[in-house]
């Protein structure tokens, strides 16, 4: 079958996308290990300046505005993806966004030398916005350049490179490697490295093809791509999907974000694309990532920073099992089993939070954490990530992972900041109020969220038309829901 072959140029292409998905995990990691030499850092410009220490409340919101800013610029940034794909194309616009990673991780190295705080601040604001970037350029790429029948396999890649980011942060971060008094500017500024990698790789990979035909109509530059892509001469069978879906990009050329918001024939798609954003952060899974090492301190465990890599090691290997399974369980089964592995081991957490009087549930809460973990990535982990650029269609495409990637960011930054209150507020049963949050999207993934596996862009656009879902249906009888039915060609066959 054409659609299955998978190249080493293929291979090539996504990993190098994929260096985008890592940067995002390293950044999301590495502010963790170092807090206390960031602090002493604050302090150590204080004196300097002021000729007396930094009050502890100070020192606080300096580095609460230092981890949060992260998100902030992620929000921007996410939201910025789709001009910049539009105006640039897919590839370039990585190739540009790599400067901020450069600037970003110079402000950060250069801090203790030039004995500015401001300048670790203002460096975690344009790495944020530089990850903002990616967590939507990263799974369009990906998403456009993959062959249909793996592009949940492929899409997961985005979700690995993530957490084998997080991995090499939470390891570089030990106090033995470059968690220490001297070495941590170098660590935040490691992200340097692979921004300058990716940039040498990146004129060697293919422009989307997608971007190609359907936004710049060069049908030759597209089918070239292909059979490099490919590996075969014959890619007859994706052009021909690309151009059925540009006949329709008449009606739908480039979706504004305002359009995406006014369309009907949107609202279903990007509902579920925001509320799987969602479901992804209010699950609480940053609460163990930004703060594992207090909670397994709170839970009794002797060495905390152990128990938080072993839950990056967990978070790795249960990517690579999803990344197996996608296309053979689909999507919605396991987002479905991953919101409800999540809630079950939510309440172990806090049962053993609870019971921490008994030596025993110690070892309960590294089992709960890991759990919680281990069913995050099953599907609310990379899912959400890849799904955005499969329900919306070229037009829309650029302008809804713009608005859920920033949907998943502001959530993101709520749960960041607000976590360490409700856990002061709450006690221990504070992981209760992500399993409510993770119960009720339960709930909505089961009414709501379709399949889209093995289905094309276009026959999972039809599906939301007001017609029942259309996928084996002659478009002809739908009626014309706007944008998604009318002028579209006949259906082809599935194989
Ligand atoms: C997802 C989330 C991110 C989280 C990571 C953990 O990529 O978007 O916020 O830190 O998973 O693996």
């Amino acid at each position: 079958d054409e659609g299955n072959q998978v190249t080493g140029y293929l291979l090539f292409s996504l990993g190098t996308a994929v260096i985008g998905s890592l940067q995002f995990g390293y950044n999301t990691g590495v502010i963790n290990a170092p807090e206390q030499k960031l602090r002493s850092f604050f302090n150590a410009t204080w004196v300097e300046r002021y000729g007396q220490e930094i009050s502890p409340g100070v020192c606080t919101i300096v580095w609460s505005v230092a981890v949060s800013i992260f998100s902030v610029g992620g929000m921007v940034g996410s939201f910025s993806v789709g001009v910049m794909a539009n105006r640039f194309g897919r590839r370039r616009s990585m190739f540009l966004v790599n400067c901020l990673a450069v600037i970003g991780g110079l402000l950060m190295g250069f801090s203790t030398i030039c004995s500015s705080y401001e300048m670790v601040i203002a460096g975690r604001l344009v790495i944020g916005l530089f990850c903002g970037l990616f967590t939507g350029l990263t799974p369009m790429y990906v998403g456009e350049v993959s062959p249909t029948p793996l592009r949940g396999a492929f899409g997961t890649l985005h979700q690995l490179g993530v957490v084998v980011g997080i991995l090499i942060a939470q390891i570089f971060g030990l106090e033995a490697l470059l968690g220490s008094d001297k070495l941590w500017p170098l660590l935040l500024s490691l992200t340097v490295a692979p921004a300058v990698l990716q940039c040498i790789l990146l004129p060697f990979c293919p422009e989307s093809p997608r971007f190609l035909l359907i936004n710049l109509k060069q049908e030759e530059q597209a089918r070239k791509a292909l059979v490099r892509l490919r590996g075969s001469e014959d890619v007859s069978k994706d052009l021909q999907e690309m151009k059925e879906e540009s006949a329709k990009m008449a009606m739908e050329k480039k979706v504004t974000i305002p359009e995406l918001f006014r369309s009907a024939a949107y609202q279903q798609p990007l509902l579920i694309a925001v509320m799987l954003q969602l479901s992804q952060q209010l699950s609480g899974i940053n609460a163990v990532f930004y703060y594992s090492t207090g909670i397994f301190e709170s839970a009794g465990v002797k060495k905390p920073i152990y128990a938080t890599i072993g839950a990056g090691i967990v978070n790795t290997i249960f990517t690579v099992v999803s990344l197996f399974l996608v296309e053979k369980a689909g999507r919605r089964t396991l987002h479905l089993l991953g919101l409800g592995g999540m809630a079950i081991s939510a309440v172990l957490m806090t049962v053993s939070l609870l019971l921490k009087d008994i030596p025993a549930m110690s070892y309960m809460a590294i089992v709960a954490v890991m759990l919680f973990v281990a069913m995050f990535e099953l599907g609310p982990g990379p899912i959400p990530w890849f799904i955005v650029a499969e329900l919306f269609s070229q037009g829309p495409r650029p302008a809804a992972m713009a608005v859920a990637g920033c949907c998943n960011w502001t959530a993101n930054f709520l749960v960041g900041m607000s976590f360490p209150k409700l856990e002061e507020v709450c006690g221990p049963w504070v992981f209760l109020i992500f399993t409510t949050f993770l119960l009720l999207f339960f709930i909505f993934t089961f009414l709501k969220v379709p399949e889209t596996r093995g289905k094309t862009f276009d026959e999972i656009a039809r599906s939301f038309g007001s017609a029942p879902p259309a996928a084996s249906s002659p478009v002809e009888e739908a009626p014309a829901s706007a944008s998604t039915a009318v002028k579209a060609s006949p259906v082809k066959e599935k194989v």
